[in-house]
Parts: C-alpha cells; structure tokens; sequence
C-alpha cells in the first residue's frame, strides 16, 4: 500500500468548530477517506455513494471485501436514501432511539453500492450520537464506515490508537481524543423474526427488548461462544479485537464471589504457568486485583466490577497494552452476561479466539 499523506486535524468532541468539519466534508465529496469519532469507537468513512472511496477504506484496514460496512446517517432523510420503504411504526420507533449506539440490519435500495454490503440485499444504519460524527455526515451525506483499527485489532477508542493504526493510510484524522462507551455499537437484524441479535453493545439486549416490544433471540455468536461459518454477520467469522500475545478468558460460575474464583485463578496460573517460569498478565478488576499481585503475578487493571461502563470503556486500551508488556500469557477474569457485561464477554471471548476456561 502506497503511503499518503495523512491531515490530522484536532477538533472540539462537543462542540466542533464547524470550518474543520466542512474541511473534511468538501474532501469526502472529492473521494477522500477519513477516521472520525462516534460516540463507540472511531470509525474510517467514505461517502456510501463513492464506490472508488469505499474500495479503499478496504485497503486502508485490510478488510476481507466480504465484510459489509455500517452506514452512518445524521437524520431521517438520509436513512430513506439507503433503505428500502420501512412501516412508519418502525420508523418513528428508530427516530425516538437515535441518535444511539444501535446499528439495525434493514432492506437496502438498490442504489446502495454492492462494496458497501458486500453483495448482501440489506444494510446496517446507524446514527451515532457523537456532536462530530452527527455534524460531518449531515454535510457529507450518508457515510460507510467500520471501526477504524486495521482489520483483527482491537477497535480504537482513544486518538493515540488511531494514530498507531491509521497514520499515513488516510486522507483525514479528525481528532477528538476518547469515545464515550469504547464498544462497538448493538447490532440488531430486524429482517428476521423475531428480531436477532448479531453483536451485543452499549445497548443492552433487555432494554432492545423493552424498546422493540418483541422478544429478540440472541445466538451464541453475538454471546461470543462459536464462529458463525458464512454469515448475517460475516464479520463474525473473523479473528477480532485479538492482542498477538496468547489469551485466555477464565469465566467464574458465581460472579457473587469472585473472590473465590480470582484465589482459584491465582492457584491455577501459579502452577500452571508461572511455576514453569512463564511470564502471565491477569486482566483482572480493582477488586480482585491484590488476590494475584499477594502471590507475585502481575495484572493490568481494568476497571470496577461495580461499573460496567468503565470495564467495557478500557477494554480495547488494555487488549492492546498486553502486548507492550512482552507477556507470554494473558489471563482474562471474565464479568457478568448483563447490560453491556454482554458486549464485553462477547469481545473477550472472540479476543481469545474462544480459549475460555470456567471456574
Ligand atoms: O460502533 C460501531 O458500530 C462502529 C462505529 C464506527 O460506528 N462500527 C463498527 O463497524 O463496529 P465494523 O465494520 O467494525 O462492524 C460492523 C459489523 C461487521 O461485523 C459486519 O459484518 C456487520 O456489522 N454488518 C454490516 N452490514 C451487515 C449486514 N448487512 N448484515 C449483517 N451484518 C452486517
Ligand atoms: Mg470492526
């Protein structure tokens, strides 16, 4: 891949200075790429039209071209340029949730650009509700964006990320430093029926449930428990999120005591690993975290089990620290399946390419 010359620009997450986001805007309508923030993760957009545009963001991430991408709107003018007629039920239901970190699959017109879906005959919308990403897709028109990692890493959630995986592969970095939830939005299919769950989100699956007054069905690839072989969601299919360092998720029977999984865990590294004269990291919560270091292993923090928000919005800082450590092992304590637990179970187990042990 040729190297180009990358635009980093530095813009206000609440309150833009809109001369910055014209700049990226009038450089999408020229075929430009560009990283910008969500309110999940920072996305690599084109102008969904574009075709020659949205070929590259491939290049850029090196992403399988069977992959489909998320089409971000800004407003409900631009979701009816990219789906089919919806009821106006659901209609007025997507435009009481958005802006949100929901992404839901729907039938797409047929002027949506095959490399966008991959060839699929539906397409995921989102409107993210991040001030930047809203402002600059308004201005460009309906933008086609994964997450802006190159493909298998970890999504970026901080500039520094972006950076280390983006710089000189894009036209345009707008920079707002972190994102807000640092997972990838809730991807919901409502072609099917009832309703499927294809990845799990800040979103929680029991508050879709209450907001689509529907029973969703959750599979266990959106748990994060098996690959999907050829797929609604092909991007199931691929190693993700996943630090070069070998991971390991230990998953506790009764998140009650974790105290007691966390003195087991620690035993279990102890003999296993550390006693052989491996070097292990345990991923582990401010409240277990003595547990290991009292018998010399070392952790990384990643947040309070009393704030899932704060677990799920470190995840992929520390996914991606694992491997600064030169660790041989890592060891992930695992969280409950509730609210966003869901989204990051779902991560770390496909993070570990479903090597899990169950305490
Ligand atoms: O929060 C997010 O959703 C971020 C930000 C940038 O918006 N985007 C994101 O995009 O995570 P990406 O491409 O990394 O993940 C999108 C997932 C992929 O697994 C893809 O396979 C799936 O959505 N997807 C896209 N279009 C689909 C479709 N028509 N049917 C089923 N799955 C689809
Ligand atoms: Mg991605």
């Amino acid at each position: 891949m040729d190297v180009i010359l990358t635009k980093v620009i530095r813009v206000d997450p609440l309150n833009p200075d809109l001369n910055k986001i014209k700049v990226c805007c009038e450089a999408a309508h020229r075929g430009a790429i560009f990283v910008f923030p969500t309110e999940t993760v920072y996305g690599l957009g084109a102008y969904a039209f574009d075709e020659e545009a949205v070929k590259r963001i491939f290049i850029a991430k090196g992403r399988p071209i069977d992959n489909p991408l998320i089409v971000h709107i800004a407003n409900a003018r631009q979701l009816e340029e990219v789906v089919d007629e919806i009821p106006e039920t659901l209609n007025k239901l997507l435009r009481s949730v958005w802006p949100s970190p929901l992404t839901v699959i729907l039938r797409k017109r047929p002027s949506v650009p095959r490399v966008v879906t991959a060839g699929l005959e539906t397409v995921a919308v989102r409107m993210p509700a991040h001030p930047v990403a809203l402002k600059l897709i308004e201005c460009v028109g309906p933008v086609a964006a994964p997450s802006a990692n190159i493909s298998g890493r970890p999504s970026p959630t901080t500039s520094h990320h972006v950076l280390i995986d983006m710089y000189g592969r894009v036209d345009i970095i707008l920079d707002a430093g972190d994102t807000f939830f640092g997972v990838e939005s809730t991807i919901v299919d409502l072609t099917s029926t009832p309703p499927k769950l294809l990845r799990p989100g800040p979103i929680p699956v029991e508050k879709l449930r209450e907001i689509l007054g529907t029973e969703i069905e959750v599979p266990p690839v959106a748990r994060g428990l098996c690959e999907s072989g050829r797929a609604l969601a092909p991007g199931m299919k691929y190693r993700h999120y996943a630090p070069q360092t070998k991971l390991i998720v230990a998953e506790c029977q009764n998140y009650q005591r974790i105290d007691l999984c966390a003195e087991q865990l620690a035993e279990i590294i102890g003999r296993q690993y550390v006693d052989k004269g491996m070097k292990v990291v345990v991923i582990a919560s401010k409240e277990t975290k003595h547990i290991y270091e009292s018998r010399g292993i070392k952790t990384l923090v990643i947040g309070s089990r009393n704030n899932l928000y704060e677990i799920a919005k470190n995840l992929f800082t520390v996914l991606r620290e694992v491997d600064r450590l030169g660790v041989d092992l890592a060891v992930a304590e695992g969280f409950e399946e509730y609210g966003i637990g869901l989204a990051i179970m779902n991560r770390l187990r496909k993070a570990s390419g479903y090597n899990i042990i169950r305490i």
